[in-house]
């Protein structure tokens, strides 16, 4: 089983459990996570969700073999319900970055309500490396927590980051040491069972507000490039050349 799940104490955990290929995200994955958080949300149990990895490593971002047999083309995609799960989730959503994310991995973390990162993590946004585009509204979020410059580092480049970035960035809310950040992020996250649930989940309604709209149209718009990109001779380049562990020419494009 590659997504665990477990509730305990008010806390419905979906933990990435794929350490062999580095926690990369299959369809499998993405549905069995989009089903875990909608069954936390209807759950009156539950306080609020918890999304972590494994010791030193979070996600490696999509399965690239994935994107090569299956590329997702349209918004009823695996990672579109997972990524419509977990921003239509009105409960907290609280991510404990255990090591590397990349992809996906650091995508998803601009749609959860608390993110805490362990000093061995790098995040990383190497959309273009692979000859796609970003994704779920990273290229509007993004350029607004950070502004332009620092988000053309990290997107236009794809250069990685370290937790302490991500925290100057607004991305995270603190670094921890490895071998605390879970159990930090199940402190914050159980702290919720102590406050009143139907305010909660209005207030995290009212912060979302105001950039949900922006966001649901930009996810569009990103979502059609992309499925487009995943089609690009530059992106087969990108992803032949990881399996087959050499640098990728981009010299003939
Ligand atoms: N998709 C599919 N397989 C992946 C993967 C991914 N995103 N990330 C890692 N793997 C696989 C590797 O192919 C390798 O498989 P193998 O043992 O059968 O050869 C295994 O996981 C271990 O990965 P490896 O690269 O050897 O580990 P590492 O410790 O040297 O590096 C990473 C770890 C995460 C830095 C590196 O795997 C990586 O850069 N992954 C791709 C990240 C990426 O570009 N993601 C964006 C997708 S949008």
């Amino acid at each position: 089983m590659s997504i665990k799940t477990a509730t305990l104490n008010g806390v419905a955990t979906v933990e990435i459990a794929r350490p062999e290929k580095k926690n990369a995200i299959t369809q499998a994955m993405y549905q069995q996570m989009a089903d875990a958080i909608d069954a936390a949300a209807a759950d009156n149990a539950v306080r609020a969700v918890l999304i972590t990895g494994q010791p030193g490593i979070f996600t490696s971002g999509n399965d690239i073999e994935d994107f090569m047999q299956r590329p997702p083309g349209n918004l009823e995609s695996p990672a579109f319900a997972f990524m419509k799960a977990l921003m239509g989730c009105d409960k907290p959503v609280i991510a404990a970055v255990t090591g590397a994310a990349i992809g996906i991995g650091t995508t998803l973390l601009l749609h959860c309500d608390f993110v805490y990162v362990s000093d061995e993590a790098r995040l990383a946004m190497p959309f273009v490396s692979l000859g796609l585009v970003p994704e779920f509204a990273s290229s509007l979020i993004v350029p607004q927590l950070m502004g332009n410059a620092r988000a053309a580092e990290k997107i236009l480049l794809g250069d990685p980051f370290t937790g302490a970035d991500a925290v100057e960035c607004g991305i995270a809310n603190a670094v921890l040491p490895a071998g605390e950040v879970v159990n930090h992020a199940r402190r914050i996250a159980e702290r919720f069972n102590a406050l009143p649930p139907g305010a909660v989940r209005e207030t995290k309604k009212l912060l979302r507000r105001g950039r949900a709209q922006a966001a649901a149209e930009t996810i569009g718009v990103e979502g059609k490039v992309f499925a487009a990109r995943l089609q690009s001779p530059e992106a087969k380049e990108a992803f032949s050349a990881f399996f087959q562990k050499r640098r990728p020419d981009f010299s003939k494009f």
